[in-house]
């Protein structure tokens, strides 16, 4: 069994977006990403510290705009209208979830879809599912980058997602498709979840419970890729995937921390440069 190092894919892929940076910068074009963070939510804060401190790695100006949980749709629609004229700015990246008073939707759509660096407007998302995109789905483009530089073929395998969401699932089966794997989505209505899994040569988890995916529910010598971002109950950061039991069946594991997260903010990182170069 290998330990797929995010950290380390991560390093290498943002050597070379800050050396682009670096040659705009020294063509007069400067790269700006704002940040935007709507409340409390704790987990939020520490991503958004985090895009923060990657802008600054890799020589992109990063704007934050943290906004009270009073704020109303009308005022953030405001500031992102505001954002879309703003030439120093080649990104607008705005924290999900939302406080629950926000129409998720409209905020989305409201951001234009040439600064949309998290590729969540549906222009971009229709242009995802054609296969013909400039913006990458930041989490699955992560995804298949630390597939792609530890050679693991995707073409003919059997790739199976756990989850459906908009941000991770639906975009991620749409790149192993394009990358010629053959896609199943699961989901919370699947029977027999585990006949499914166990069916995976690449088995990506986006489930969001700690510990779902366990030992039975894997192939012997399939890869598992863990998206998960939860506490378990003593308030430690773990996966969806039990990585203790797992990691001796399988032939590549993502660990958490460690593994997709970093990646996701690479590619939010790559999204702004292909923004900026886009801009000039
Ligand atoms: N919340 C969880 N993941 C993401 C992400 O990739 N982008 C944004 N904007 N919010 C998120």
């Amino acid at each position: 069994m290998q330990i797929i190092d995010g950290k380390a894919v991560s390093a290498s892929v943002r050597e070379r977006i800050k050396n682009e940076i670096e040659i705009l910068k020294n063509a007069g074009k400067e790269t700006g990403l704002a940040v935007i963070i709507v409340g409390n939510d704790p987990a939020s804060k520490v991503y958004v510290n985090n895009k923060k401190k990657g802008c600054a790695e890799v020589g992109i100006n990063s704007y934050e705009y943290a906004l009270p949980e009073e704020t109303t749709t009308e005022e953030l629609l405001e500031l992102i209208n505001k954002l879309n004229g703003d030439s120093r700015v080649d990104g607008i990246l705005c924290q999900l979830p939302l406080p629950k008073h926000i129409d998720e939707k409209t905020v989305i759509n409201s951001i234009a879809p040439k600064k949309d660096v998290d590729a969540f407007h549906p222009v971009n998302t229709g242009h995802i599912m054609i296969g013909d995109y400039s913006f990458l789905p930041c989490t699955p483009a992560g995804i298949i980058e630390m597939l792609k530089f530890y050679n693991i073929e995707i073409s003919g395998k059997e790739c199976v997602v756990i989850g459906r969401s908009n941000i991770v699932g639906k975009p991620m089966a749409m790149l192993l498709l394009h990358n010629s794997g053959t896609v199943t989505v699961c989901h919370s209505k699947t029977v027999n979840l585990a006949e499914v899994t166990r069916r995976a040569d690449i088995l990506v988890a986006a489930v969001g419970k700690a510990n779902f995916v366990t030992a039975d529910m894997v192939k012997d010598g399939a890869v598992v890729i863990d998206v998960g971002m939860n506490r378990n109950a003593e308030g430690k950061l773990c996966g969806d995937v039990d990585f203790e039991g797992v990691k001796d069946k399988c032939s590549f594991i993502t660990p958490v921390p460690g593994g997709v997260g970093p990646m996701t903010i690479t590619m939010l990182l790559n999204n702004t440069l292909t923004a900026s170069k886009n801009n000039k």
